[in-house]
């Protein structure tokens, strides 16, 4: 991805509005992606994310880590939760060690005086798993906020069963911030179902997950799809419809699932596919949007700013490869760039590339367009390793 950046900046004086919501934002970081990581790897991914507005990392454990993280992250001054993979196989004992460990650190996010706790998935584990790990902690004399993203609640029908079946959890984080294997943009269903049912039942924060994009390959046909994500970005959902107490960006660092906002750190292993398609593809453009849109759900105002950022797939979906399988929903993102303009007076954006020529007249303020793939270069891929290069 590349980016054209500020031409102009017009500083403007405008009355500080406050929302009424809590309007906090934290970006999910993917620990397996810092093992190799020392003092400077922390400090530079937690500037780069405060410079844009990011209050903290939804973290998940990396024992050897937390010590670093919590440390840089109480000198920054950014805050830190857990949100434990329950994917893998936990010990109720060994969370409540780690929550407890780091309950007295000044990085530790809390929503209404009590430690925020988060996840991705745990449903299975069960009510009596959640209310155990709870009372375990509260006899510590720690009380924890409990918004868990049990991933099996998507449909927005089964909202009341989650309250039923979960007597214990606080407030509630859905992932699911992409379409679900449609060709149709994501909608605030989900959102609106389980938002509603936290903030009548429940004390604990509602927790939306925004995201840029989806594209996993990893040579199996478990791990490999796209998710319909073209104008992902511009979803203005957090902001104007859904006001959540909390925006996830999913994810700062996962980079087999292509949604990182996070710079490629080139200590981190990528394992064996994800270096075929996540290598010089830097996303960091992505966050002079969402430094925008942060800024406008935190202030309740649009802010001004004038810049166009756009974005591209190199190959066309149709593009055969050699030696690997099509992913899943492969035919469903559009062979085009894409940009978004942030303007501080109207303009008509023009992008030509090749043969392909289009414009749309953006008003001030936020727009997007896009303009389609020229049919005239041949864009085939170099087949090397197994999988498509670069
Ligand atoms: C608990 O925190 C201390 C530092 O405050 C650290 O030395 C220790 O490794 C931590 N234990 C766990 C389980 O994270
Ligand atoms: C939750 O409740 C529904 C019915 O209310 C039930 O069908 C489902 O199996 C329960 N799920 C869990 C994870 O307990
Ligand atoms: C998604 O929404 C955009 C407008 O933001 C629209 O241009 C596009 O056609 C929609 N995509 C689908 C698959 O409906
Ligand atoms: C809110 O937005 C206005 C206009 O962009 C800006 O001047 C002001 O500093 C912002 N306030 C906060 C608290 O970010
Ligand atoms: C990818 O998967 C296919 C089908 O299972 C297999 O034939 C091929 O060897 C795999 N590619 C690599 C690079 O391992």
């Amino acid at each position: 991805m590349r980016s054209a950046t500020s031409i102009l900046a017009i500083a403007m004086g405008a009355a500080c509005l406050r929302a009424a919501h809590a309007a906090d934002v934290f970006a999910h970081f993917m620990v397996q992606n810092s093992y190799s990581y020392e003092q400077s790897d922390w400090e530079n991914d937690i500037t780069t994310a405060a410079g844009i507005g990011i209050d903290g990392f939804a973290y998940d454990y990396e024992v050897g880590q937390l010590v670093t993280a919590f440390s840089v992250a109480e000198q920054l001054g950014f805050k830190l939760f857990f949100s434990f993979d329950m994917s893998y196989s936990w010990s109720s004992d060994d969370m409540v060690a780690l929550v407890q460990n780091y309950s007295t650190s000044s990085a530790s996010y809390k929503w209404n005086g009590d430690i925020l706790v988060s996840t991705y998935s745990g449903e299975t584990y069960g009510e009596s798993f959640w209310a155990d790990f709870k009372s375990t902690l509260a006899g510590e004399g720690i009380t924890i906020s409990l918004a868990p993203a049990f991933t099996s609640y998507r449909d927005p029908d089964d909202a009341d069963s989650l309250m039923s079946n979960f007597t214990s959890i606080n407030g509630f984080f859905n992932w699911w911030s992409w379409p679900a294997d449609v060709d149709a943009n994501l909608t605030t269903a989900t959102d609106l179902a389980y938002q509603a049912i936290v903030k009548s039942d429940r004390t604990g924060p509602y927790i939306m997950a925004v995201s840029p994009w989806q594209f996993k390959n990893l040579n199996t046909t478990d791990n490999d799809w796209v998710e319909y994500s073209d104008t992902l970005w511009h979803y203005l959902q957090a902001i104007q419809d859904v006001q959540p107490d909390i925006v996830e960006i999913v994810t700062w660092n996962d980079y087999a699932e292509s949604h990182y906002i996070g710079d490629i750190n080139p200590k981190v292993n990528l394992g064996t596919y994800a270096p075929n398609y996540v290598p010089k593809f830097t996303h960091g453009a992505w966050r002079n949007v969402a430094q925008f849109f942060i800024s406008w759900y935190k202030n309740g105002t649009e802010p001004t700013d004038d810049q166009v950022v756009f974005w591209y797939r190199v190959w066309p979906k149709d593009t055969v490869c050699c030696c690997s399988l099509e992913p899943r929903n492969y035919e469903f993102p559009e062979d085009a760039i894409f940009a978004i303009a942030l303007l501080s007076e109207p303009a008509t954006i023009q992008m030509n590339i090749g043969s392909s020529a289009s414009s749309w007249d953006a008003p001030a303020g936020h727009s997007i367009g896009s303009v389609p793939f020229p049919t005239e270069d041949a864009q085939i891929p170099r087949c090397g390793r197994g999988l498509c290069e670069h």
